[in-house]
């Protein structure tokens, strides 16, 4: 038997790394060490987006490290220069003791800390990469993260509480999030990273700095978001300037971002009250730059099929940096139409790309009375 490995674990590949862990049936965070394969997505984006940023010999920070297959990853697969790895839960730091035995990895290219994810970012400065991947919220953890990552750096945020930020618990998203949600709106998922995305900037704007998004995704129960720091009061203030709000039209759909100060109350195409969302991020979730470097670096890592699929729709969605789509079900529920087109129709008709949010979804950059003249001639 090879070193470490316990006689009723599965072996479990992952990329290129090696685990044994016996799943129970049900992943919850009562196992005793986490592992959810369902979330390689998100451990193949960090790779990847880190990969396509930085290149080889990045330093890495892994908090809550769980199994810490994301930190043998990094060094078995994006080439890191060293993982920092930290687990509050003892057990877990002992299997990952055992899981860099058992993936050959050098240990000294490994440093293993089991404290409280905070205290220990609080003392750190100089990461290339921090992956913040809590269970639930990541709010406790967001005033360390970002002074732990240097200048030039990235920080990867991701948040399972998506049903309060989507809005199926509006009180709480305001009390931990300090922005309204707005489950209406057919495009409330993206709503919600918006609104991570604006804790995380303000976050940073605190200690003049300021994180940029470059790149964020929504995927089963999670979303993920990664930022890269620059410092400096004025890149933060003009980082501010884009977040502002959403005014939507449960009538006819009508939707737009705006800043406080232009707040609409009264939709302009329908005359209906007009719903709102925010504050939260109105800019761009996708740098496209890095978007061109992920194309180039896509293939010299071991991606799950479910990564590359995601990676496919954002690569499109990219292209139209909309703030909020359109889906077939929200316009033939508002418009009564019972024989919608295809969707296939409805991109060619609407000049659209799909979304990852969802299947039937798509973004034009239309006006929205643009939209409503082409949707009624089609139906004709
Ligand atoms: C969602 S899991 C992390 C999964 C892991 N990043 C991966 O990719 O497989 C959350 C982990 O955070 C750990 N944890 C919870 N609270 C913590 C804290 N305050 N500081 C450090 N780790 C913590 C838990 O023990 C658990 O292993
Ligand atoms: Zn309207």
């Amino acid at each position: 038997m090879e070193e470490g490995r316990s006689q009723v674990a599965d072996v479990i590949h992952e990329g290129r790394a090696k685990l044994y862990i016996e799943l129970p049936p049900i992943i919850s965070s009562r196992m005793p060490v986490f592992y959810n394969p369902h979330m390689v997505v998100n451990r193949d984006i960090s790779l990847l987006v880190v990969f396509a940023l930085m290149g080889e010999g990045a330093l890495i920070c892994d908090p809550m490290g769980a199994s810490g297959v994301r930190s043998i990853r990094f060094l078995l697969e994006a080439k890191a220069s060293k993982a920092i790895y930290n687990d509050i839960n003892p057990r877990a730091v002992e299997e990952f003791k055992n899981l860099i035995k058992i993936n050959g990895v050098d240990e000294s290219k490994v440093e293993i800390y089991s404290e409280d994810a905070s205290l220990l970012l609080r003392k750190l400065r100089h990461c290339d990469y921090v992956d913040i991947d809590p269970f639930g919220s990541p709010i406790p953890f967001l005033e360390s993260a970002v002074l732990s990552v240097k200048r030039g750096g990235l920080l990867g945020v991701s948040a399972t509480d998506t049903a309060v930020l989507s809005g199926t618990y509006p009180a709480t998203c305001i009390r931990r999030y300090g922005s309204k949600p707005l489950l209406e709106a057919e495009f409330y998922h993206e709503i919600g990273i918006r609104i991570l995305i604006k804790k995380v900037v303000e976050e940073g704007a605190k200690f003049d700095f300021a994180l940029m998004p470059v790149f964020g995704y929504s995927y089963r129960h999670h979303f993920k978001v990664f930022f890269k720091k620059d410092i400096g009061a004025k890149r933060a203030d003009k980082l501010m300037r884009d977040i502002g709000y959403i005014v939507y039209c449960s009538k006819c759909l009508y939707r737009s971002a705006v800043k406080c100060e232009d707040m609409e109350t009264l939709c302009p195409v329908c005359g209906n009250d007009l719903l709102y969302a925010g504050p939260l991020w109105i800019g761009k979730i996708w740098n496209e730059e890095l978007i061109m470097n992920i194309k180039k670096v896509v293939d010299k890592l071991p991606l799950s099929k479910e990564t590359l699929k995601l990676l496919n729709r954002i690569e499109q969605e990219a292209n139209k940096q909309t703030v909020g789509f359109y889906t077939l079900s929200a316009i033939g529920e508002k418009f009564k139409i019972e024989n919608l087109p295809s969707l296939e129709k409805f991109l060619s008709l609407m000049e659209g790309v799909r979304t990852h949010f969802t299947g039937e979804g798509f973004r034009t950059t239309l006006d929205h009375r643009e939209l409503l003249k082409r949707l009624h001639h089609s139906l004709r």
